[in-house]
């Protein structure tokens, strides 16, 4: 097989796809990045994203770069839409240029207010927020190519940056600490461990589908129960905690109802999504491996 470039490749997504990709030995992995890659330059650098793609040559490219803070989004919305919109539009142009396979990682920041309801990949959208809009406008310009798949998926996963921490190390971080945690009993998703998604995307590369498609748990489960079962998994008991409201938040307005409906996903790989439990098991093996 050809290269497959890793754009973003020292996020939570990106470290993954490389752990996860580099484990066969028949898949050269090259990695783009602002630092610690083999390409290293700011993806908004015209000229250098061209020349990097044009002399790697690449068989497959994925893009797991984004602006995903949604304070940040909001704040800078030029920046994010440069980032989660421009940015993907152009690696699908240069892309098919190319004649390579496009993977676009987008969001399900897209459903509000219907709980755990499990949304297919043609049902309505609602744009809640800047991370949103710009997410769902690279949708659009990426669609506008042959030869790409725009992934919709939920990730928790480490980063190990201790000044970005993800979800996952907040939570793990309030664990070790036994501090006293807000959890959301009405904010729903259906998340998927990183290395899960990652196996998921290694065996599409085999199919190349296009189009959207939903990559996620398959089950639906709220902030209070993901955490709480995570608690007991890794600590052995539930952390001290109150009930919150994601929709009672100040700030940016959210999305609240993020599952997604992961049928078509299976129909294509033939084989079942995670549900909560295998997600929360393969989180534990890494937390022990890690020594966190
Ligand atoms: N995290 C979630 O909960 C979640 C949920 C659903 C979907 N997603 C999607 O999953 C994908 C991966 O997210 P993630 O959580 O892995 O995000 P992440 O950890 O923040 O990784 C994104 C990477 O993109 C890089 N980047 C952004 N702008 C750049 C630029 N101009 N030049 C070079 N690098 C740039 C960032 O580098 P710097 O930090 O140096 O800017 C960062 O390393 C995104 O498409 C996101 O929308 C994430």
């Amino acid at each position: 097989m050809k290269k497959i470039l890793i754009i973003g490749s020292q996020g939570m997504l990106g470290q993954s796809l490389v752990k996860i990709l580099s484990r066969d030995s028949s898949i050269p992995v090259v990695t783009a990045a602002r630092y610690g890659a083999d390409y290293n330059f700011d993806f908004l650098d015209d000229t250098s994203l061209c020349e990097c793609i044009e002399s790697i040559n690449p068989d497959v490219v994925i893009n797991a770069a984004a602006i995903v803070s949604l304070q940040h989004c909001e704040s800078e919305s030029g920046m994010a839409y440069a980032v989660n919109t421009k940015l993907p539009g152009r690696l699908a142009e240069l892309c098919h240029e190319l004649g390579c396979y496009f993977i676009h990682i987008s969001t399900d920041h897209y459903y509000c207010h219907d709980w755990d309801k499990k949304h297919l990949e043609t049902d309505k959208i609602t744009i809640r927020n800047e991370y949103a809009r710009t997410k769902y406008l690279g949708e659009q310009l990426v669609a506008l190519h042959a030869q790409n798949l725009i992934v919709r998926t939920n990730i928790v996963g480490y980063r190990n940056n201790s000044l970005k921490p993800t979800f996952l190390e907040w939570c793990i971080q309030a664990f070790n600490r036994d501090e006293e945690m807000t959890l959301f009993d009405d904010f729903y998703t259906s998340s998927i461990y990183t290395d899960q998604l990652c196996i998921v995307l290694k065996d599409l590369l085999q199919i190349r589908p296009e189009g959207i498609v939903n990559i996620a748990s398959s089950t639906v489960s709220n902030k209070e129960d993901f955490i709480l079962a995570l608690a007991k998994k890794i600590k052995g008991k539930e952390p001290r905690y109150k009930i919150g409201k994601v929709n009672q938040l100040l700030g940016v307005p959210r999305a609240d109802s993020l599952g997604l409906d992961v049928s078509k996903i299976e129909d294509l790989v033939g084989y079942r999504m995670p549900d909560l439990e295998k997600v929360i098991y393969d989180i534990e093996l890494d937390y022990k491996r890690m020594g966190y």
